[in-house]
């Protein structure tokens, strides 16, 4: 069997009673090491917390290397740890295809993800639209397909989750080009560097999806002990310092409800201020006030 088990956002107890029963009866136990990190455990915590070796996967492992892992899973049981919920903003459904492909039977044991503990900022899950990922600008790449989701998001009057990247074990072009495998140090970007790359955007597609001037809310190390949410406009987010990583930020459609404000008030630094930029930015993309279709003359 090959078990998916979500770890959930924070602490090597944030495993459910039946991920850990199940890494309990593994012989082989990977932890998924690029899509998230397990902000309050270490990889020898949780080998002391389980009882059990944890094989780090990174992407080529994960990508290239399957086989490896899936490699007597018909005989026993494998397990593939994954941060937050196995499905949640990390597609592991290849790996899964793979497995069945191979008649190796697989079991998926869900967790929170931050997916759905975004909702612990006071905005509703209803209201969000689609969910963006915010990768590193590069001298020479600097995708902005993103952009148009935002747009479609706002039009509709949705949040839109702006997911942060994360560089882990990555290899400089350099190094890549001169086949050296020497890794760079992790980074993990910030809220501050998100908004910056968003004004730039903005700037230069030039159609409104948001301005600087757009309320929005930055999110750091959900479900830790140190979580903290900041609201305020995406202008304001350029100058925070969200301290630690992991950060995400959420950019307010005009849906916003009248609790889901007074909420959020509560992480805002100018009460008054934050409300009056909510109240002028629900005027973006309002629909056209509806006139009934007149009346057919019936005779
Ligand atoms: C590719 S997603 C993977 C999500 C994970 N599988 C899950 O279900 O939560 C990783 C990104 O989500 C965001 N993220 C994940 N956990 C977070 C947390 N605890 N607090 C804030 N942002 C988080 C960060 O932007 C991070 O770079």
């Amino acid at each position: 069997m090959l078990y998916l088990i979500g770890l959930g956002l924070s602490y090597k107890s944030d495993i459910t009673v039946r991920g850990l029963e199940a890494i309990k009866r593994c012989s082989r136990v990977y932890l998924e090491h690029y899509t998230s990190i397990l902000m309050a455990a270490s990889q020898e915590e949780l080998e002391h917390y389980y009882g059990k070796t944890v094989i780090l996967a990174d992407r080529e492992l994960v990508e290239s290397g399957s086989d490896k892992i899936l490699s007597g899973a018909d005989k026993e049981d494998v397990a593939f740890l994954v941060v937050g919920d196995p499905f949640g903003a990390t597609t592991h459904t290849d790996l899964v295809l793979r497995a069945k492909r191979q008649n190796i039977s697989v079991e998926i044991i869900h967790n929170a993800s931050v997916m759905n503990a975004v909702g612990s900022c006071g905005l509703q899950l209803y209201q969000f639209g689609q969910t963006i990922s915010m990768v590193f600008f590069t001298e020479n790449w600097r995708p902005d397909s993103w952009y148009d989701k935002i747009m479609e998001n706002r039009k509709i009057g949705l949040h839109t989750l702006v997911l942060l990247d994360i560089k882990v074990k990555e290899q400089s072009i350099e190094n890549m080009a001169r086949g050296k495998l020497i890794y760079e140090p992790p980074r993990y970007m910030s809220i501050s560097q998100c908004c910056e790359q968003l004004l730039e955007i903005e700037d230069k597609r030039n159609a409104k999806a948001y301005t600087s001037d757009t309320p929005a809310v930055a999110i750091s190390r959900l479900g830790s002990a140190s979580q903290e949410f900041k609201a305020g406009t995406i202008q304001e987010l350029v100058e925070y310092d969200a301290g630690e990583p992991l950060h995400s930020l959420v950019i307010l459609g005009r849906q916003c409800h009248e609790l889901e404000l007074e909420y959020l008030l509560e992480f805002a630094d100018d009460r008054e201020k934050f409300k009056a930029d909510v109240l002028k930015d629900q005027e973006f993309f309002k629909p056209a006030p509806w006139v009934p279709p007149a009346e057919e003359d019936s005779e």
